[in-house]
């Protein structure tokens, strides 16, 4: 058996911090309102020129550093997401280019369970042997979704991204066990209803507002709370564990109320919970890798922990993985991850104008000789 390890991690999140101050001057709401009922206090927005794929790049680059690899190292890359930069080419192929890697990339859109989903699909790549590298991704930048005068979605949404490689590892650790669940039942309760095929972007659907996100929140609210007790669960004891086994839940970060009750089923304390709605909002699909990266960076995970992830969202989905950390750290990169990254990305931009220059100061001398 093969297991993937979580061999690195990394985060990106807008500079832009939208507080509940700010949008009580947009909309009838209230910092209390907000803070009582969802647990936020800001969240971060995308500016121009900060993407999906922008976020997910940086995202990506500090989990290879963590990894120890190279963009070439990787085999597959797995981008979870709802909000790609545009409906083709694929977000997973510009991050893939963006990145200077050499492998295949796709998407996978499972809501705001997405990253569960492929976390869980890397792992079987894995699994199979069929590859040893695996960059997986969960990013969102939902903002131009939403609608800003509507005070019941808009207070709820941030921007981000998290990444994780996951590692071939002949000792049991990773992913051990997942749960993914879908209800297409309860898909009005959650979508965008214009500007897919079912109805094309047009002026009327502009016009009508088809193109923000609508949400029924008291039925999603309701929908959460029945499965994500259950799902974790049933992924712990598929792992052949039991609650007590579990040393940190990191769940979806829709609302403090869903994960307290969520905590509450499961018989879990909350200091065994990881919460930092307060500061992103619900960053749909890059809300549980950016938390993990966050509990992994607070030392809130320690290399034998047992965590697990559980998330639902539209569709409806849900999903949760129980995932031993394994090794959490590799010395011998050190030196590697104390170079800025900024000064890395500097010299490969500086390497690849170098080849396109020696290119085309080849390519006339290349012209001659076939020439010939
Ligand atoms: O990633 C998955 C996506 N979404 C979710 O997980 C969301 C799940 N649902 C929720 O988190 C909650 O249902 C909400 C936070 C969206 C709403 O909280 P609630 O306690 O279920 O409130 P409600 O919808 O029952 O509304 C209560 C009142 C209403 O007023 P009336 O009709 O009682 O007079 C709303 O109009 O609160 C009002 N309200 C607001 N008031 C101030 C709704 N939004 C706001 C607001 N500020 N932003």
């Amino acid at each position: 058996m093969r297991y993937g390890r979580i061999a690195g991690w990394g985060k990106a999140v807008p500079r832009k911090v939208l507080t509940n101050f700010d949008l009580e001057q947009m909309v009838d709401t209230s910092d209390e309102w907000i803070v009582t009922r969802t647990g936020i206090r800001e969240r971060r927005i995308a500016s121009q020129g900060e993407t999906t794929a922008s976020l997910s790049v940086a995202a990506a680059q500090q989990a290879l550093e963590r990894a120890g690899l190279l963009p070439a190292d990787l085999d597959l890359i797995l981008v979870a997401t709802s909000s790609p930069d545009y409906l083709l080419p694929p977000v997973s192929s510009m991050i893939q280019h963006w990145l200077g890697a050499k492998c295949g990339a796709f998407m996978i859109t499972a809501g705001c369970t997405g990253f569960v989903y492929a976390l869980a699909t890397a792992q079987q790549f894995i699994a199979s042997g069929a590859y040893r590298n695996i960059l997986v991704v969960g990013a969102e930048v939902i903002s131009p979704a939403v609608d800003w005068t509507d005070r019941n979605t808009c207070v709820l949404f941030g921007d981000g991204a998290g990444a994780v490689v996951l590692q071939a590892s002949d000792t049991p650790t990773g992913v051990l066990s997942f749960v993914l669940g879908s209800d297409g039942s309860g898909a009005e309760h959650l979508m965008m209803p214009g500007g897919g095929v079912a109805d094309p972007p047009t002026h009327r659907t502009i016009d009508e507002r088809k193109h923000f996100i609508r949400m029924n929140g008291r039925e999603v609210f309701k929908f959460a709370t029945r499965v994500m007790g259950h799902a974790a669960l049933e992924a712990v004891e598929k792992a052949g564990l039991t609650m007590h086994d579990v040393d940190l839940l990191i769940p979806h970060q829709a609302n403090a109320r869903i994960i307290e009750l969520a905590a509450r089923q499961l018989g879990l304390p909350m200091d065994k919970v990881f919460v930092n709605i307060d500061r992103y909002g619900n960053t749909s699909t890059a809300s549980i890798p950016i938390a993990l990266v966050e509990a992994i960076e607070q030392g809130r995970i320690q290399a034998d922990s047992t965590v697990v992830m559980v998330g639902f969202g539209a569709g409806l989905t849900w999903a949760a993985a129980v995932v031993k950390m394994g090794v959490l750290d590799q010395p011998r990169f050190a030196l590697w991850r104390a170079i800025p990254s900024r000064a890395k990305m500097r010299a490969r931009v500086a390497i690849s104008a170098l080849q396109m220059r020696a290119g085309a100061l080849l390519l006339p001398l290349y012209a001659r000789v076939t020439r010939r």
